[in-house]
């Protein structure tokens, strides 16, 4: 089986592409570069291209027959979303739109889409299951929901097959070191925490300790990004065995505050971790916590990496490479 991976030189793209390959897939990486990195790409085929380039895309799918498509290519930043909402919708959406529509004109039967918690806006209840009311706030959650939509009516209307991957805070490193989060800038909590750690940043600071939660700060899901990538695998398998499109939220179910994650930090790194208090971020819920029932009965997922020691230890792993 031949899977084109977009975006696979980007944080979870990689991990995505090291797993196919591992597990004996044949694999093509079509990614821009804008925040990717082409080290991060070792054994698949690499093409450099922009979905926004139609003849490329078009091109490409004429010369290999691909069995199905993962899609990592998007910008993720809320807060630029927000500054920026034309770079959002025009990346996130419309260039998502003429790969679909390549995919259908040459019947590209499977699409494994990464979406986002953010779709759900403000939680009306916690942990959040699919049926969660979708009311997204920021361009980026909006951007998500609507490829989403698109994606049920190209089903109905040009028999698309597809499965979206909700992820709530997609976090860790490879196991063995390879490969990790390069954001430029940095702008999630646990390698900016890890930064801290090293000596590479004078603090992190903690946006805002006036929440409802029992600590004051944000409380959120955080999965290893191996286990984000296994569920990719188990979606595509259950495409091609014939299963219906549909979509799914990826959490561990346990929700950790920012204060927690800095003090399992500093457990895990052993090193003292300057800590300020600042402004809360706008945009920021409360607490975003994954109800993924669905997604282990229907699909058979179970994270390998659920504790988040481990999930830290790898991202440190990562942070302190030589
Ligand atoms: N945080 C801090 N200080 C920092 C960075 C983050 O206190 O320097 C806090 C945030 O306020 C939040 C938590 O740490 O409460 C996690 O923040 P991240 O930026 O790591 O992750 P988010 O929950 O904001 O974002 C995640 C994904 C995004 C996605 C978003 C959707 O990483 O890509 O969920 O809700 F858009």
């Amino acid at each position: 089986m031949h899977v084109l991976v977009v975006g696979g030189a980007g944080y979870i793209g990689s991990h995505m592409v090291k797993l196919l390959v591992q597990r004996g897939f044949e694999v093509t990486v079509l990614d821009n570069l804008s925040t990717g990195h082409r080290d991060s790409v070792r054994e698949a085929r690499f093409v450099l291209g922009d979905l926004f380039e139609r003849d490329t895309l078009e091109d490409l799918c004429r010369k290999t027959c691909f069995d199905g498509v993962m899609h990592f290519a998007s910008y993720i930043q809320v807060g630029e979303s927000v500054r920026e909402p034309a770079k959002y919708y025009r990346n996130n959406v419309f260039k998502t739109q003429n790969l679909l529509d390549v995919m259908v004109a040459r019947r590209v039967p499977c699409f494994i889409f990464s979406s986002t918690a953010a779709i759900f806006g403000e939680p009306v209840r916690i942990p959040i299951g699919e049926d969660h009311p979708k009311q997204p706030i920021n361009p980026y959650g909006r951007g998500k929901w609507m490829v989403e939509q698109m994606l049920e009516d190209y089903d109905t209307a040009y028999g698309l097959k597809s499965i979206c991957l909700r992820y709530f805070n997609a976090a860790g490193a490879d196991p063995e070191g390879e490969l990790g989060e390069r954001h430029n800038p940095e702008t999630h909590l646990i390698p900016l925490i890890l930064q801290a750690a090293n000596g590479r940043r004078s603090h992190i600071t903690v946006f805002g300790n006036d929440y409802d939660t029992p600590d004051g700060t944000c409380i959120r899901d955080y999965i290893h990004v191996n286990d984000l990538c296994e569920a990719h695998l188990l979606a595509l398998q259950r495409l091609w065995d014939g299963g219906g499109s549909s979509a799914y939220n990826l959490g561990n179910g346990n929700g950790f505050s920012v204060r927690e994650v800095i003090e399992t930090a500093r457990t895990v790194t052993g090193r003292d971790i300057p800590v300020q208090y600042g402004e809360r971020r706008p945009g920021d819920p409360a607490r975003l916590v994954a109800d993924s029932q669905r997604v282990r009965v229907e699909l058979g997922w179970k994270p390998r990496y659920a504790d988040l020691a481990t999930i830290i230890a790898h991202a440190w792993q990562w942070e302190t490479r030589s």
